[in-house]
C-alpha cells in the first residue's frame, strides 16, 4: 500500500494523530487505551464515549469480561476516578451514535466499540461527517473481517479519504472534506 505509514505499537499509532486537537475514543472500557491517546496525542479535549451497559450484542472476543451491570458500574466509577485530574477529558456515558448526535466538529475519532460489521459501519457513518477536513477516523482490530469490510466500503464511498496509518491492530483514514471546497 503506497504512502501508508506502518506502526508497531499503539503508542506509535497514537503519535500519528493530530496533536493538541479535539479527539474522541468510542469504546473505553477501563481507559487503558484512552490513557495512551492522552499521553501521545495530548488532545485539548478528549471525549470518552461508552455506555458501560450490559448489552447482549457484545459477543465478540474483544468485548468486556464483565457480565453484570453492577460490575460495569464499577468499571465506569474507576474510569471517572482514573481521569479525574485530566481537565481535557469529558466522559460521555452513552452509545457511539448518541454521542455523535450530541457533538459537533472533532479532529479525530478512534472506534473500538462493538466489532460487528453492522456496528462499525454505523459508527463510521455516525462520525464521518463530524470530522473536520484533514482530520482522521480510526479504529481497532482491523483483522476482524466485518471491520475490514466496513473500512473497505468506506474508502469506496469516500474516494477522497485515504488509508494513512496501519499497524498495532489499528487503522486510520485521513478525511478530505471535498464539500468544503465546492
Ligand atoms: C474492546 S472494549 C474497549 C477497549 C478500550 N478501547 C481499550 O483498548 O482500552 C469495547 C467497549 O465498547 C463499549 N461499547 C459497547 N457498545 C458501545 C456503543 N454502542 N458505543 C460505544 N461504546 C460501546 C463497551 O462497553 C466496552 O467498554
Amino acid at each position: 500500500m503506497p504512502n501508508v505509514i506502518g506502526v508497531s505499537s499503539r503508542e506509535d499509532f497514537a503519535d500519528q494523530l493530530p496533536k493538541e486537537q479535539i479527539g474522541v475514543e468510542v469504546g473505553v472500557w477501563h481507559g487503558d487505551h484512552a490513557q495512551v491517546l492522552l499521553e501521545q496525542a495530548r488532545p485539548v479535549t478528549l471525549y470518552l464515549v461508552d455506555p458501560w451497559k450490559v448489552n447482549d450484542d457484545i459477543t465478540n472476543r474483544t468485548s468486556t469480561m464483565e457480565t453484570t451491570q453492577q460490575e460495569l458500574d464499577r468499571v465506569f466509577d474507576s474510569v471517572v476516578h482514573r481521569f479525574r485530574d485530566f481537565p481535557a477529558v469529558t466522559i460521555l456515558r452513552m452509545t457511539s451514535v448518541e454521542a455523535a448526535e450530541r457533538l459537533s466538529l472533532v479532529h479525530w475519532v478512534y472506534i473500538d466499540a462493538i466489532h460487528t460489521y453492522e456496528s462499525v459501519k454505523a459508527d463510521i457513518a455516525a462520525w464521518r461527517d463530524l470530522i473536520i477536513d484533514e482530520g482522521m477516523i480510526c479504529g481497532h482490530d482491523d483483522w476482524v473481517p466485518g471491520i475490514r469490510q466496513a473500512v473497505k466500503e468506506h474508502l469506496q464511498e469516500y474516494p477522497d479519504d485515504r488509508l494513512e496509518v496501519v499497524g498495532a491492530y489499528s487503522w486510520a483514514i485521513r478525511c478530505r472534506d471535498v464539500q468544503a471546497f465546492r
